[in-house]
């Protein structure tokens, strides 16, 4: 695991865009899995523009998102589809058969899971994986205590991500479960990045950068990344005891 550290959230995210089109470039038929929320918006918007200008080929690229809120539907604002909805698949034109979100109204969730797995393993895995961390330490919902062995599964959402997580939607919520990707998917796919800005994820940086891998904080698991990276801008690193 590397860790990167950048002046802010704009050069920050310029320098994850710039990696997702340098994939594309190199590999027109990249597997891409993003993760929604605050911190990585501002990527998917640079994304956006650079693929525009450098009108990148999508023809044979295949997106994935990271997770979502069980029984919040795709048409609310809070929602991870509404989020990818309205940042990538319409400014992109992107054909739905190639963006590939867990349908959390499902009556059959398991099943939902097993199709995710499939695809990710038929399209012989990912090859960029780009998550952000919650308070807790969560990577998508994979929450404190998840095992790193499990692929996608659905999981109670703790405390932390209930609170946390009203944050994006416009009336408050019962948040109870998520259904999302697994610590194995981030573990096996060829470059993890973990994004963070603020110091209101400063103390949840230096966990993941210096205390032992542990599931009990699951965002330490990026440490056990052979191609990983936690990039930063300056506030979120400013705990860290090595600023390099
Ligand atoms: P945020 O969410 O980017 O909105 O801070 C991060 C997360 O909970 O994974």
């Amino acid at each position: 695991m590397q860790v990167r550290i950048f002046n802010d959230h704009q050069t920050l995210s310029d320098a994850v865009a710039s990696e997702i089109i340098f994939l594309l470039k190199s590999k027109p038929g990249a597997v891409i899995c993003f993760a929604s929320g605050e911190t990585p918006r501002l990527t998917c918007r640079l994304l956006v523009e650079k693929i525009k200008q450098e009108k990148t080929n999508l023809s044979r690229c295949t997106f994935i998102g990271l997770d979502e809120w069980v029984s919040i539907p795709p048409e609310n604002e809070g929602s991870c589809h509404f989020f990818f909805q309205h940042e990538l698949i319409e400014p992109l034109g992107i054909p739905l058969k190639q963006f590939h979100l867990f349908n959390a109204m499902s009556a059959n969730l398991q099943e939902e899971c097993k199709k995710m797995d499939k695809l990710i393993a038929e399209k012989e895995g990912i090859d960029i994986i780009v998550v952000g961390i919650g308070m807790n330490g969560h990577i998508g919902f994979n929450e404190p205590g998840v095992s790193f062995e499990n692929y996608s599964h659905i999981i109670d959402l703790d405390e932390t991500t209930r609170t946390v997580g009203q944050k994006y939607f416009k009336t408050p919520q019962v948040l109870q479960k998520g259904i999302t990707l697994g610590l194995k998917h981030l573990l096996e796919a060829k470059k993890a990045i973990l994004m963070a800005n603020g110091s209101r994820k400063a103390g949840v940086i230096k966990r993941t950068v210096e205390e032992n891998v542990s599931n009990n904080f699951p965002a330490s698991i990026m440490q056990a990344h052979v191609n990983g990276y936690v990039m930063i801008d300056k506030d979120a690193a400013s705990l860290l005891d090595q600023k390099k």
